[in-house]
């Protein structure tokens, strides 16, 4: 026996109970870093750890950690998770399948009667989503020692707090620097997550096995101007840098849709203006762009020639322009050891599964940097995602569970 039974309506009565910690009501979840909202939900899923014989502890940066201990303690644990931080307005699944899933597979081989040699490591990273910091994956970009510690000091919240600052009024200390892994620390890193795409649940298929993450790049581009009256000055005496924002909008939909490869995607999601009054010209607009692809060099191709659009745009309206690279990651590809005990699992599950790119990024992109990793995913309807009419089946998601439980177990035989 690989792969235990796992209690559906004990995981879906949980993910129904996370969901209503949250800024908005419900099915919408919104739960932003060190919150009142966030630290409510950490505390609650810390109690069901625990409740599950788990031991658990919490990092610097607010990354948690579950474990259950192997017969062999001496030996490098498995890990699984993943993040229940959520967008503003985002649905019930992200993440928390990774997170809830990983504590149902758990006890599920615990009930089952396994007794792994590894020990088996259940980790809620912090700030999956870059909501907070424009920064994602800041918990397992802190474990993999990718950031550096002038990066961290540079973070600021929509209200100038420090990462620091923000930490602290959460009640997390500790070095953050002090959080980071070293390679071999851990055997493996598997993460269950539902697809955010359309591909499983089109070829009525259960299971997806990751092989490659795309590489995913956020771009700043602040633009400047004088301001002034709406009424009093004159078209031909503007330097409207909102003007030039379109412009910026523009080209990175042309670029992306002209990169060349299917797989390129450009997105403006994050516009904001000051002084954002109807007869003010803007004096200060921000554009938080998002730019990714399987293709590194395609990828970082379309990021130049946006860059190079935003300076023409400033410059053709005498607005002021400034860029910030806020992150720009590699790709990270699956470890065929890791992709075999998926495979495996799910074969003894009877569960047919099929290999996939993911174009959405997980915390899994920065634990393949420490130790050899892949994802199980699970379809959701239509493909949709950061929404709140995001949904997997309770079924989807214990099918999901059942081969996170079974490549666990042969990982940590
Ligand atoms: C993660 O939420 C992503 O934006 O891919
Ligand atoms: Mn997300
Ligand atoms: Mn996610």
């Amino acid at each position: 026996m690989s792969v235990p039974p796992v209690d559906e309506a004990r995981l879906s009565s949980e993910i129904e109970e996370l969901a209503r910690i949250s800024d908005t009501p419900y099915p919408s979840v919104t739960r932003v870093l060190f919150t009142e909202t966030d630290l409510r939900a950490r505390a609650w899923l810390t109690a069901r750890m625990e409740a599950a014989g788990l031991v658990v502890r919490q990092d610097a940066v607010g990354n948690i950690f579950a474990r259950w201990e192997g017969t062999d303690p001496s030996l490098p644990a498995v890990a699984t998770g993943s993040h229940i931080d959520a967008i503003p307005d985002a649905g019930r699944f992200d993440g928390v399948v990774g997170v809830l899933g990983g504590l149902e597979a758990i006890r599920a081989l615990q009930e089952a009667g396994v007794r792994p040699a590894r020990s088996i490591e259940l980790i809620m990273f912090t700030a999956e989503e870059p909501t907070r910091f424009a920064f994602g994956c800041l918990g397992s970009r802190v474990l993999a020692g990718v950031v550096t510690p002038e990066r961290l000091a540079r973070l600021r919240d929509a209200d100038g707090l420090t990462l620091d600052e923000a930490r602290a009024a959460a009640g997390v200390g500790g070095d953050v620097q002090g959080a980071r892994l070293a390679p071999g620390d851990y055997a493996a890193f598997v993460e269950l997550h539902i697809e955010q795409g359309p591909l499983l649940e089109a070829a009525a298929l259960p299971i997806g096995v990751v092989t490659a993450i795309a590489a995913p790049a956020t771009l700043r581009v602040e633009l400047s101007g004088p301001g002034g009256h709406a009424g009093a000055v004159l078209m031909h005496d503007r330097h409207d840098p909102l003007v030039a924002a379109a412009d910026v909008i523009r080209a990175v939909d042309r670029a992306a849709r002209g990169s060349g490869g299917e797989d390129t995607v450009g997105t403006v999601g994050l516009l904001t203006l000051e002084p954002a009054a109807v007869n003010s010209i803007p004096r200060h607009v921000r554009l938080d762009i998002d730019i990714r692809d399987t293709d590194e060099a395609r990828r970082d191709r379309v990021l130049d020639e946006v860059r190079a659009a935003a300076r023409a745009a400033a410059e053709s309206q005498g607005a002021g322009h400034s860029d910030e690279i806020l992150n720009r990651d590699g790709p990270s590809l699956s470890d065929p050891a890791v992709i075999a005990a998926v495979e495996e699992a799910s074969a003894e599950a009877g569960l047919p599964a099929m290999r996939m790119v993911s174009r959405a990024y997980h915390d899994c992109v920065f634990m393949a940097r420490i130790c050899p990793t892949a994802m199980v995913f699970i379809p959701c309807h239509e493909g949709i995602s950061h929404r709140p009419d995001e949904y997997s089946t309770p079924g989807q998601i214990a099918d999901g569970v059942r081969v996170l439980a079974g490549a666990l177990h042969r990982l940590a035989a």
